[in-house]
């Protein structure tokens, strides 16, 4: 499996509806704890005026989530998160781009003066991100903010490569269904929830390392 991780950015793996996230955590690595979340977070659809604008529910609520990488906003965002499903909702798909086609066609010296930071910070000091460092990369449209006209420009041009790559789509139709994703090189997005599809349940477990 960690072939398939290495090879595609992502692994699909089945587990026993019965199991729990942490049952399967154990055979995928070690877990990464973050501080301000449980270390099993429950996603599931919610209404945009009942959450908190530092949430993906409290800025697009049941619509589409846009192309993004987790904690983008953090100097070193967690290499590795498991997606399970709980409650399927078959024909609500996660969508992954790999990276290396968005990088490919652009300029490195671009890449490399475009400087974001996060969207709050009180800390006037804070790190400058770049959205391409050594093995990370990181993009996310509302979390992190172009400070110079490079990463304007970056922006644009990412935007542009994300409207037009062809998305895998994948989706955890079974209890038990898994989502090994590599968020240091893989962008994922989420369909828009119907009325029908609101009692998704997703698990979602972060990793610093993977052994699989
Ligand atoms: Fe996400």
């Amino acid at each position: 499996m960690l072939h398939q991780l290495k090879e595609n950015g992502y692994v699909f793996i089945s587990s026993d509806a019965n199991s729990s996230i942490l049952d399967v955590a154990k055979s995928v690595g070690d877990v990464f704890k973050i501080p301000t979340m449980p270390l099993v977070q429950t996603l599931t659809p919610r209404l945009k005026k009942d959450e908190h604008e530092s949430t993906y529910s409290g800025n697009f609520g049941i619509d589409e989530f846009p192309f993004h990488t987790d904690l983008a906003h953090w100097h070193t965002p967690p290499r590795f998160f498991l997606l399970r499903c709980v409650t399927p909702a078959p024909n609500v798909y996660t969508k992954l781009i790999d990276s290396r086609y968005l990088c490919d066609s652009l300029d490195s010296v671009l890449v490399s003066r475009s400087h974001f930071k996060p969207r709050k910070t009180l800390d006037r000091t804070a790190n400058i991100l770049k959205i391409k460092e050594g093995e990370i990369f990181r993009w996310d449209s509302i979390f992190i903010k172009p400070i110079n006209n490079s990463a304007k420009k970056l922006s644009l041009l990412i935007q542009d490569k994300l409207n037009i790559t062809e998305a895998v789509n994948l989706s955890l139709a079974k209890e038990g269904d898994c989502l090994l994703i590599d968020n240091w090189r893989m962008v994922h997005a989420r369909d828009p929830i119907s009325e029908k599809e609101m009692n998704r349940k997703i698990e979602r477990i972060y990793f610093e390392k993977v052994i699989i």
